[in-house]
């Protein structure tokens, strides 16, 4: 079973735990770049109202996950939604056939809308879990038995 990680990161939070994951699994790992300048305020602004929309953006990444049978996603939660560079990802590779795992990090509560759309985005995935951590339990160190449950789904 060959394990990517990939994920969206903007102030390296997400990043935080797509490495926790990437090592706990022995997984390869992968960063999503946004070429769209998400700094700054102008760059905030943008970031909410684009995710808002539903907007795409222009991607970068470095591993192709057709090489890959399980695929982790992680992103931060932007107006309670899934970022722009995560919706681009979704929708310019397939992943059909493929195991599927979601992960969150943000400010709030779980976002139960975003993780169900990010799901109808690969309905011909198998989805096996998904992982949503809040902020400031990143920061704190405070998420060890999530992650461990959502762990053991995917080994
Ligand atoms: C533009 C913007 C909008 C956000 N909107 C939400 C939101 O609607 N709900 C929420 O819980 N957190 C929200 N957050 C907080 C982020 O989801 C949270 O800080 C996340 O952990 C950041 O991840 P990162 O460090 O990997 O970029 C928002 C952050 C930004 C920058």
């Amino acid at each position: 079973m060959k394990r990517l990680v990939i994920y969206y990161s903007r102030t390296g939070t997400t990043k935080r735990i797509g490495e926790k994951i990437a090592a706990s699994l022995v997984a390869d790992l992968d960063e999503i770049l946004d070429q769209k300048s998400r700094k700054g305020v102008i760059g905030w602004l943008r970031a909410g109202r684009d995710s808002q929309t539903d907007k795409m953006t222009e991607i970068k990444v470095q591993k192709n996950p057709n090489d890959y049978d399980m695929i982790i996603i992680g992103t931060p939660i932007w107006a309670n939604n899934f970022t722009p560079a995560v919706r681009t990802y979704l929708t310019q590779f397939s992943l059909k056939g493929k195991k599927v795992a979601f992960f969150t990090t943000q400010g709030g509560d779980e976002p139960i809308d975003a993780l169900a759309e990010m799901k109808e985005m690969v309905t011909e995935s198998d989805i096996i879990a998904t992982l949503s951590i809040k902020q400031d339990f990143v920061k704190a160190n405070n998420y060890e038995a999530q992650l461990s449950a959502f762990l053991e789904h995917l080994r």
